[in-house]
């Protein structure tokens, strides 16, 4: 009887202290629980022939689901059938008017609207690769990236684009391609008789035959994805049929179901819309609200009108849901998830203070990358947690980066270094079979410059992420910067994401942008901030002199500060950087406000001219 009670007594009490030794244990279990059980369905998936493809995927929901709500747009919703319907008569409009044939690459051109989805279920349904260009390229830029997707004989662009796409198209003649534009007539009588309209209306809803992906395996190609670099070249990362296989278990794996409603606002032509809000939903079978696009405004309302369950964010879009103006209903919705990169720690916070409790999936992972990072656990601020069955699938590592001379470490047998825990290292991962990087269309030079070789063993190749991580004694990974973001002053790293979120928490600072500035003289860079106040508050200079006093390191202290009152949303924001990066913290070329940290004066001052003579001459101390 004793015993007994005992070994319950036990029992009940194991749970409780596996949980107090290890915090994260049953967190970790069942995610991987979750993770087998992907792992299986991809495996098992792959292994089927004829190949089994995203498109079969959502032909699979089409027959269990034909009714289901698929996607709604601008009210009007059409269902898994109606769909494949739309797809097909594309797909038969195609072939009847065109030269495409099954394996040759598309350029789609178009913006969030149904229309984008049924274009590429129709080209997957011929066996065609796509192309999803950027709709905010022109001229030039929409030449050069059109011009990244080799073979392309075919431009598919929406109705209000047309203008964009005449402008380019005597170039594009050159290289014989055919434009149709998604409508059933152009809007103006164009000018080229190359530009022609696609009309469905009369075209047939019947099954394009299997035969005519007959030839797609799962190495073809099946979307060009265009990732900004840094050298403000395009680059088209090739997501082949194996990874828009692996894209679809990503909101499965998240807990997302087909009573899901998921909210798509980012552009469908980048990853985060079209790998993991698109195809989600088609491994689901939950409904999308698709938006032409995001709207800091409408976002609430249009969440509760439509019942969304799951939203998607990158970078800042969480942060300007945190500035609008605060409303009683801010906690009155029915979103349960929130996925997606790029958060940061003072934003994660503001936003659940303010909308409630949303449980945050924080991933990190790049488009062309070849390891990825999840953070269930709900740690503020990580991007994932590590563990030993993750590390030995894809085996990755942190290096010694050295930010001066910009490259890995390398020790006396010319080796690179693994950082020791807590410490801030450059992420790279072994390409492996399971593990791949494909690289770049039409562009070998960047594909092989992030393939870094020789990193522990002579021969090996790593893929570089050109992003610097941190991994925590609770097994947490933190983003800390990309490379070439973080710089050196007076011998020490300063990483201006963790800066930034130090700034960021003054109540009067509505964005923050830190950067590294060269003053003549010295070694590295010096601190500086950009700052946009909120409306209605003042950049309080003593408070902030306290609050970087108090919160960080004298090295990594921003020593100028620019006021501004809009931050630029034409370029991107490596563009933005630059240009700031550029004026430095010369009062007279703009006429934002500048100030400079004074030491004596335990505030920061306004930059005169003279003061910024002080400066160069170095009759100022730094
Ligand atoms: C598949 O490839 C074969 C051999 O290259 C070719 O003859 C055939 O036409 C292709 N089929 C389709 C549907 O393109
Ligand atoms: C495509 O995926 C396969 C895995 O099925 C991979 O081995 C291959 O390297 C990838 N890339 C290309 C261009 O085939
Ligand atoms: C949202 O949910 C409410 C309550 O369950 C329901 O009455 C309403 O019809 C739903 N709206 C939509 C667009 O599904």
């Amino acid at each position: 009887m004793f015993l007994e009670s005992v070994l319950l007594a036990c029992l009940i009490a194991f749970p409780l202290i596996l949980k107090l030794i290890f915090p994260f244990f049953w967190t970790d279990f069942l995610y991987h629980i979750e993770l087998l059980r992907i792992l299986i369905k991809f495996v098992s998936r792959s292994r089927r022939r004829p190949p089994f493809l995203a498109l079969d995927r959502f032909l699979e929901q089409v027959k269990t689901r034909p009714n289901k709500t698929f996607i709604v747009f601008e009210n009007k919703p059409y269902s898994f059938k109606d769909a494949d319907k739309e797809s097909n008569k594309i797909a038969n409009a195609l072939r009847a008017v065109s030269v495409l044939r099954s394996g040759d690459p598309v350029v789609l051109f178009m913006l969030n609207e149904p229309a984008f989805i049924f274009c590429w279920l129709a080209l997957a349904k011929l066996g065609c690769a796509c192309a999803l260009l950027n709709t905010s390229i022109r001229a030039r830029s929409l030449i050069s990236n059109f011009r990244c997707c080799r073979g392309a004989k075919v431009l598919i662009a929406s109705a209000e684009l047309q203008a964009a796409v005449e402008e380019v198209c005597e170039d594009l003649q050159q290289d014989d391609v055919m434009i149709f534009i998604m409508s059933e007539e152009l809007r103006s009588s164009s000018s080229s008789s190359r530009v022609k309209s696609l009309s469905v209306l009369e075209s047939s809803d019947s099954d394009v035959p299997q035969s005519y992906r007959a030839n797609v395996s799962f190495t073809s190609p099946a979307v060009y994805i265009y990732t900004s670099g840094t050298t403000g070249l395009p680059k088209a990362a090739v997501i082949n049929q194996t990874r828009l296989l692996a894209a679809l278990a990503v909101l499965a794996s998240n807990g997302v179901t087909e009573r899901d409603v998921i909210y798509v606002t980012l552009p469908l032509y980048h990853t985060a819309g079209f790998l993991i809000g698109f195809l989600g939903s088609v491994e689901t079978g939950s409904t999308i609200i698709l938006r032409h696009k995001f709207s800091a405004s409408r976002f609430w309302d249009e969440c509760r009108l439509y019942n969304v369950t799951v939203i998607q964010y990158i970078g800042e879009v969480l942060r300007y849901l945190c500035n609008t103006p605060e409303k009683r209903d801010d906690k009155e919705h029915g979103v349960r998830l929130a996925i997606g990169n790029g958060l940061r720690a003072d934003v994660w916070r503001k936003f659940l203070n303010r909308f409630g409790n949303i449980e945050v999936r924080e991933f990190y992972a790049s488009t062309e990358g070849n390891v990825g990072f999840v953070n269930y656990a709900g740690q503020i601020g990580a991007v994932g947690r590590v563990s030993y069955l993750h590390r030995k699938l894809f085996p990755y590592s942190l290096i010694q980066y050295d930010t001066e001379r910009d490259e890995p470490v390398r020790d006396s047998k010319g080796l690179c270094v693994e950082v020791p825990k807590g410490q801030t290292g450059l992420l790279v991962s072994k390409i492996t079979e399971i593990a791949p990087f494909v690289g770049y269309a039409e562009n070998e030079h960047q594909t092989e410059k992030k393939r870094l070789r020789d990193v522990f063993k002579s021969g090996d190749v790593y893929f570089n992420s050109g992003d610097l991580l941190k991994i925590d004694r609770d097994n947490f990974i933190y983003f800390q910067d990309r490379v070439g973001d973080t710089f050196r002053w007076k011998g020490e790293n300063v990483a201006t994401t963790e800066v930034s979120d130090i700034i960021g928490f003054l109540d009067f600072v509505e964005e923050v942008n830190v950067y590294g500035v060269k003053v003549p003289g010295h070694e590295g860079r010096i601190g500086m901030a950009a700052v946009k106040i909120r409306d209605g508050m003042e950049f309080e200079r003593t408070k902030m002199f306290n609050h970087v006093r108090n919160f960080l390191p004298a090295y990594a202290q921003p020593r100028f500060i620019r006021i501004q009152s809009c931050m630029e949303v034409t370029r991107t924001f490596k563009q933005i950087k630059l240009k700031l990066v550029e004026d430095g913290f010369n009062p007279t070329v703009t006429s934002d406000s500048m100030y400079f940290l004074c030491e004596n004066e335990k505030t920061y001052v306004s930059i005169t001219p003279f003061i910024y003579q002080q400066i160069l001459t170095g009759s100022i101390k730094l």
